[in-house]
């Protein structure tokens, strides 16, 4: 994987330097940075936690300077373990540039990674990797565009154990206010926060799963406002004032709906991480009155990916449901 950029930052190339040799700003501008420290001269050592979409590691790893040139570049090398999550390895030149009053910063980033994140697939683990970039970038540009002494305070009172808030630029924050499974919920988050990040990250509920960076997965599905959107593909900020409902709030607490209890007979799962997608998206089906035929199925889930079952007993298991459905409303 390469990537290439240039970013104009808001200060002096001597200021722009500084910056790029000091851990404590380095550590503020990772995305998911627990820990940034200097080992020797032009060596550090970070510890960074890291989700590329079901996997979540934390990196330990040196960093190495080369041929550092002062106000003028540098290259640095590193690599980090993720234990089961497997590795990476990184380098990258830097070089700096006056432009007017401010600094033209280019950069060339190759970056390989082995073991589990290796079998993610590229795509996902490059858009993790570009979006880590685009942090750095909107964060040191932040830091260093005010005095250093304010920069350098701030930096002393940053919260959040991974930085993560601090990245993104807590200043521009907005507030949403929803309701999820029936329970009215408020944040402040980055306005480019994504739903399943709100369902996930703020308010724990996991069984929203995440399984591509290309809305094309449908792992993420879950119910707003009566229908299914693949909340990976929405805003929190557009779902403000909203009602969702996941996974977890599909049936009362203790019980199954319909839908998972014919999933669980018809065997319609394997490692189940397509599931909660899919029941989000065959519920969506139920829930419309329209007839349940195997067209009407397969349209209902063209849009979730299951890489195990096949997708006969999915189906059979949609179909059982409606039947159960059925039934019910008829003794009813
Ligand atoms: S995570 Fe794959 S479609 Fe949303
Ligand atoms: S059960 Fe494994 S991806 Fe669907």
């Amino acid at each position: 994987m390469q990537f290439k950029g240039r970013q104009t930052i808001d200060a002096t190339r001597a200021a722009v330097w500084d910056g790029l040799n000091n851990p404590m700003v380095l550590q503020q501008c990772i995305a998911g940075c627990e820990k940034f420290e200097e080992i020797g001269d032009g060596r550090w050592q970070a510890v960074v936690l890291v989700s590329v979409g079901p996997v979540k590691a934390r990196f330990k790893g040196r960093i190495t300077l080369h041929e550092r040139q002062p106000l003028l570049g540098y290259q640095l090398c590193g690599e980090g373990e993720g234990g089961i999550a497997g590795f990476g390895r990184m380098e990258a030149t830097v070089t700096l540039q006056d432009d007017g009053t401010h600094t033209r910063l280019d950069y060339v980033f190759e970056a390989s990674v082995g073991g589990k994140l290796a079998q993610i697939g590229s795509r996902l683990v490059s858009g993790v990797a570009q979006k880590m970039a685009d942090h750095f970038f909107v964060r040191f540009n932040q830091l260093l565009s005010q005095p250093v002494s304010v920069a350098l305070s701030r930096l002393d009172s940053a919260d959040g154990p991974d930085g993560t808030e601090e990245a993104y630029g807590n200043d521009s924050n907005c507030d949403v206010s929803l309701t999820v499974n029936g329970q009215f919920v408020q944040r402040r988050v980055d306005p480019r926060m994504l739903l399943v990040e709100l369902l996930r990250q703020e308010l724990r509920l996991t069984g929203t799963h995440v399984g591509c960076d290309t809305s094309q997965c449908g792992a993420c599905t879950v119910r707003l406002d009566g229908a299914a959107v693949k909340s990976c593909s929405i805003l929190a900020a557009q779902s403000s004032g909203g009602e969702v409902v996941t996974i977890e709030g599909l049936a009362p607490a203790g019980s199954l709906h319909s839908l998972q209890e014919a999933f669980n007979r018809c065997h319609a799962l394997q490692c189940g991480f397509c599931t909660p997608g899919m029941i989000m998206a065959a519920d969506d089906l139920l829930r419309s009155g329209r007839p349940v035929t195997d067209a009407s199925i397969h349209q209902a889930i063209e849009g979730n990916l299951c890489r195990c079952t096949g997708y006969v007993n999915i189906i059979e298991a949609v179909h059982q449901a409606a039947r159960g459905n059925d039934k019910a409303e008829a003794g009813s």
